[in-house]
């Protein structure tokens, strides 16, 4: 058994609850505004905004783990992992694999799109709208509103993907990638890399990224 001591912290508390936050509200979100609940689908979705900013300046100034540019150079050596993957010779990725990376702009990006659409959104008959459609003329938020329903499509599509690839992981690849992303942690000995880099989050910074991304989504609630 892995003592407690040789097992390393991967991802840090933040990214792990905005994680699972995220997979709670995708749902709710798509569920409410089937039913046509727009107050909760606002509520759902201005949470998300803040989830989204958070995870953008995480990805600024979090954990190693968590920051982009880590991940924009693991991109870099996409086509030698994917050789390494077919040949089952890749090793365990301390972070984001370099087609994990690439997943999690594909997927930041396109929430990013449609909590942006959302807040700009107006329905059909004018009577619901996000805080920031006042902003916009009824045409424009309607076409906010079109690409929101279509950035929805290829969000799904990017989450199917996502829990497809989890699932070839755990499946095919024998690499357990869940129990991570609900802990934290890993074994040390799991990892061919030596020395690993630093992983440690600055609560400070932290806490920065919680007020600003807390203190703009009072900003957007104030507009509605
Ligand atoms: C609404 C559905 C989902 C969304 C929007 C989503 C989004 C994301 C994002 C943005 C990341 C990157 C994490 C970060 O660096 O912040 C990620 C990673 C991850 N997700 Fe999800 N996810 C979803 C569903 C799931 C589900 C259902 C599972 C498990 C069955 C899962 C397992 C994981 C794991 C294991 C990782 C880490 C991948 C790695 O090792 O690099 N996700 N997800
Ligand atoms: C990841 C976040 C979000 C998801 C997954 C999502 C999903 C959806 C879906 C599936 C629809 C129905 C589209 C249709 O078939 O017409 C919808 C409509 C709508 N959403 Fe969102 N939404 C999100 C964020 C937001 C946000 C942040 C707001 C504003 C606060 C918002 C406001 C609206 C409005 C006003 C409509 C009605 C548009 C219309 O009737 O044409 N959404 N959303």
């Amino acid at each position: 058994m892995t003592s407690e001591a040789s097992r390393i912290l991967v991802w840090d508390g933040a990214i792990r609850l905005v994680h699972w936050l995220m997979v709670v509200l995708v749902p709710l979100l798509w569920w409410s505004a089937e039913e046509g609940h727009m107050d909760w689908h606002k509520s759902f979705g201005v949470t998300m905004f803040g989830l989204v900013l958070f995870r953008m300046i995480w990805g600024l100034i979090g954990t190693w783990t968590a920051r982009f540019a880590p991940m924009v150079r693991r991109i870099g050596s996409l086509k030698t992992y994917i050789g390494d993957l077919r040949r089952r010779e890749h090793g365990a990725t301390f972070g984001h694999s370099p087609l994990a990376a690439l997943s999690v702009f594909a997927l930041l990006h396109a929430l990013a799109t449609q909590v942006t659409t959302g807040l700009f959104s107006v329905d059909v008959d004018g009577l619901e709208s996000g805080p920031l459609a006042v902003l916009v003329s009824f045409e424009a938020g309607r076409q906010f509103a079109d690409i929101h329903e279509l950035n929805f499509n290829f969000l799904a599509l990017l989450i199917g993907l996502h829990i497809t690839a989890i699932a070839f992981y755990h499946f095919v690849l024998k690499e357990k990638l869940v129990g991570p992303m609900i802990t934290g942690r890993r074994a040390r000995a799991a990892f061919s890399d030596s020395p690993l880099p630093e992983n440690r989050a600055r609560p400070l910074a932290m806490l920065a990224a919680a007020v600003l991304s807390f203190a703009c989504v009072m900003a957007v609630l104030n507009f509605g």
